[in-house]
Parts: structure tokens; sequence; C-alpha cells
């Protein structure tokens, strides 16, 4: 699709979300009152919150002792509910209001049989922990998030109030790992398929079951090129998608010096998180990454080879300059495909891709590998 065409269908689209943001704030207005679903006692710690479970239930992680080498940092089932006023907010807004809060039931891992064949179920109700929303009261936290704990260690009762915890202790890993202002929402799809979908919209109605989020990005042409790649450009690898596809099928970039030794499990969303890969480094960006460069010359080349948890070869991931600035990724060549034997799946390619420049351009010049490669 033409560029220019799908710049102004964008605009259209985002000034008819604009219209549908201030109509809808004006008839929910009432309902963002500053409703508190918590109460905190003279003392400033919080009483023991009662009926969430009949607030909205949003997803159950676990990380199980078994797939942790045996011991877990938090081994149980996590049941986790947010206060229904919240959610609606977010739904309208697609972010956290003042009084937010959000209750962790821990339950234990019972027997990993069933009827219906193995896996984890769960077991007895162990724990409650909190977090909480509020500038009010926690002026000084990062993000104004407190985190609370009623679990009693020795098991039995769970405590009538909770301290709010030390900074380091909870907040801290919350502000680095987690995708929405310290709320892990990339672990709760209810959350995912609500965020800023409209305050009178039911996302569990929809026929579709792909999130509102995933739609979204896709919708916003993310994944394609905003920048024409130079034609008849003669680079250590071909820019043309089927050229590409066999040069790398060939494997001949795997004479490149720098290279890593092993395979590692990949930081990005190269594949599935945590994947294999092993990256390649072309001689002219390996010189330019070894002056400590701010930005690579054009024909700098990295190949990253995915593999699949069984270390099956899953296609590649391919960055080459094509400029000599970077003019914010638009200088690169972006290319990504998950089969390596299958030259149409082609996740992107071209000049300026958004969804891969979004992400890289917290590198030196776009790059993410540690250097020197280990
Ligand atoms: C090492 C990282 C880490 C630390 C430290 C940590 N958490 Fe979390 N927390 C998570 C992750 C990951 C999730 C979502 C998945 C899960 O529940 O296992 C989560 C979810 C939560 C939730 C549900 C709401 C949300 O924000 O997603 C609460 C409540 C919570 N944690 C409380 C605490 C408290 C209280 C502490 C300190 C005693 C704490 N956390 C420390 C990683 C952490
Ligand atoms: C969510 C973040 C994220 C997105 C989106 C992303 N990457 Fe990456 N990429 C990384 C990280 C982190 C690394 C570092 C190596 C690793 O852990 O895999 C990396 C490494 C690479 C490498 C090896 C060279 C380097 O910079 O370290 C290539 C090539 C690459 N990505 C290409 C792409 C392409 C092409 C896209 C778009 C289709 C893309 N990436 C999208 C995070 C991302």
């Amino acid at each position: 699709m033409n560029i220019m065409f799908k710049k102004a269908n964008k605009i259209l689209m985002l000034m008819a979300f604009a219209a549908l943001m201030i109509t809808s704030c004006n008839n929910t207005k009432e309902s963002y009152q500053d409703i508190a679903y918590f109460a905190m006692n003279e003392q400033g710690d919080l009483e023991r919150p009662q009926d969430y479970r009949t607030w909205i239930y949003v997803g159950t992680p676990v990380t199980p002792n078994d797939m942790n080498g045996g011991k877990a940092a938090f081994p149980e089932f996590h049941n986790v509910y947010i206060d229904p006023q919240s959610y609606d907010y977010w739904k309208a807004k697609g972010e956290w209001r003042e009084g937010t809060i959000l209750v962790k039931e821990l339950i234990s891992v019972d027997s990993k049989i069933a009827a219906s064949g193995n896996g984890y179920f769960m077991g007895e109700f162990i724990g409650l922990e909190a977090t909480i929303k509020s500038k009010k009261h926690f002026p000084n936290e990062p993000g104004n998030w407190a985190y609370f704990s009623f679990t009693n260690p020795k098991g039995g009762d769970l405590a009538n109030t909770g301290k709010a915890f030390a900074t380091a202790q909870c907040n801290s890993c919350h502000n680095s790992s987690a995708d929405d202002d310290f709320v892990f929402t990339q672990h709760y799809p209810v959350l995912i398929a609500a965020k800023g979908i409209g305050a009178n919209v039911t996302p569990e109605n929809a026929a579709s079951r792909v999130s509102a989020e995933a739609k979204a990005y896709s919708d916003a042409g993310k994944w394609d090129a905003m920048a024409p790649t130079p034609e008849n450009l003669t680079l250590e690898i071909p820019l043309d998608k089927e050229a590409l596809f066999k040069y790398l099928a060939s494997g001949k970039y795997r004479s490149y010096k720098n290279q890593e030794k092993e395979l590692h499990p990949s930081l990005g969303p190269h594949q599935k998180l945590g994947l294999p890969v092993k990256v390649f480094i072309n001689d002219i960006l390996a010189e330019s990454l070894d002056k400590n460069n701010d930005e690579h010359p054009l024909g700098s080349v990295i190949v990253k080879e995915m593999y699949d948890k069984d270390e099956i070869p899953a296609g590649w991931a391919v960055m080459a300059k094509t400029h000599d600035t970077s003019d914010g990724g638009n200088g690169w060549f972006w290319y990504e495909v998950t089969d390596s034997k299958d030259a149409t799946k082609i996740a992107a390619i071209g000049n300026g891709v958004e969804g891969c420049v979004s992400c890289h351009a917290s590198g030196r010049d776009m790059v993410r590998t540690a250097y020197p490669l280990k």
C-alpha cells in the first residue's frame, strides 16, 4: 500500500479516536471519581482487602519449582484481581488511575495429575499480596506504586494489616520488567485485551480471539518499511528478498571472522523470548564497533541465526546499513524470516521498519548485541 495513503488513513483514524475519547470522557466522568477499594489505617498501614474475589480476575501466572531448578523465587500460582473501577478506567484510557489496586492471591501447586492428564493444579490458599498506585498515599515511591503482603510465612491466618515494603524489595523489579507502569500486563491476557479499547466495549464478547493490542500493533503498520531501500546497492549481502534468502540459506555469512562461538538465549523477541541465537558481524561493522563509533558505516552487516527450542534452525534476523547516516533507523535495512526453509515467512523487510527500530533505538546506532562477541 502507498505510504502517503497509509499516513493519511492513520491521521483520520487518530482524529476519530480523539473524538471518541472526548465523548466517552464526558459520558463517564462521574464514575472516574476517586472511589477507593482500599483503606489505610492511622498508622499508614494497608487494611487487608475484602471481597476481592468479586473484582475483575485478570490471570494466573505460575513459575513452578520443577521448571526452576527445584527452587523458584515464587513457586505458587498467582491469581491476580483488579478493582472494577480501575479496570473500567484501563479500558477507557489504557492507563492506571490514582487509587488502582491489584491483589495477588497465592495458591500452592498441588497434585500434578488429573483426569485430563498431567499438569499443574491448584492446591490451597497460602498468601495474599497487593499493590496500589496512589500519589496521595505514596508520593515518594517510583510511579507512586507501593507493595504489601499479608502472608503469614508460617502458614495459617493472614495478617489484618500490611506495611509497605522498601522500594528495593518489590518496586524495583516491577519498575524494570513490567510492561505497563509497574504492572505485569504482559502476563494478563484479560488486561491486554482491554487496554484502551473504549469505555463501553466488552472485549470478552468479541468473536475475535486476537488481543486488541496485537491487532493495533499490526494495523499501525509497524512491520512495514517506512523508507525506500536503495536500488542497485552492492553490499556483502543482497537486499533483494529472494536473493537474500538464498544467501542466508547458503550459510556464506558463517565465514565472517567475527561471530559468537556458541548459541545463547536471545533477550529480544526474535522467535520467542529466550530461544537460542547466534550473531555474525562483517568486517566493516566489527571495525566500527572496535572504534566505539556512534554511527556505523554504510556496508555494515549483522546476521543473527535463530533456533527453536530443540536448536533446529528457525530463521534469520538481519540488519544492513544502506546509508552513511542512521536517520532514526531509516538508514538501516531490516529483515526477519521465521523459517529456515520457507522464504515467504517474512516478518519484516525494508528500511526503517518501525517495529524493529523502536526496540533497537536503545543500542549504539541500533546495534544491541553485547560486543566484543563472546
Ligand atoms: C524479581 C522480580 C519481582 C520482584 C522482586 C517482585 N515481583 Fe511482584 N511480580 C513479578 C512478576 C513477574 C509478576 C507477574 C507474574 C507473576 O505473578 O508471577 C508480579 C506480579 C505481582 C503482583 C500482581 C500485580 C502486578 O503488578 O502484575 C503483585 C501484587 C506483586 N507482584 C507484589 C509483589 C510484592 C509485594 C513484592 C515484594 C515483596 C514483589 N511483587 C516483588 C515480579 C517481581
Ligand atoms: C522488543 C525488542 C526488539 C524488537 C522489536 C526487535 N529486536 Fe532485534 N534485538 C533485540 C535485542 C535485545 C537484541 C540483542 C541480541 C539478542 O538478545 O537477541 C537484538 C538483536 C538483533 C540482531 C543482532 C544484531 C544486534 O543489533 O544486536 C538483529 C540482526 C536484529 N535484532 C534484527 C531485528 C529485526 C530485523 C527486527 C524487526 C523485524 C528486530 N530486530 C526487532 C531486541 C529487539
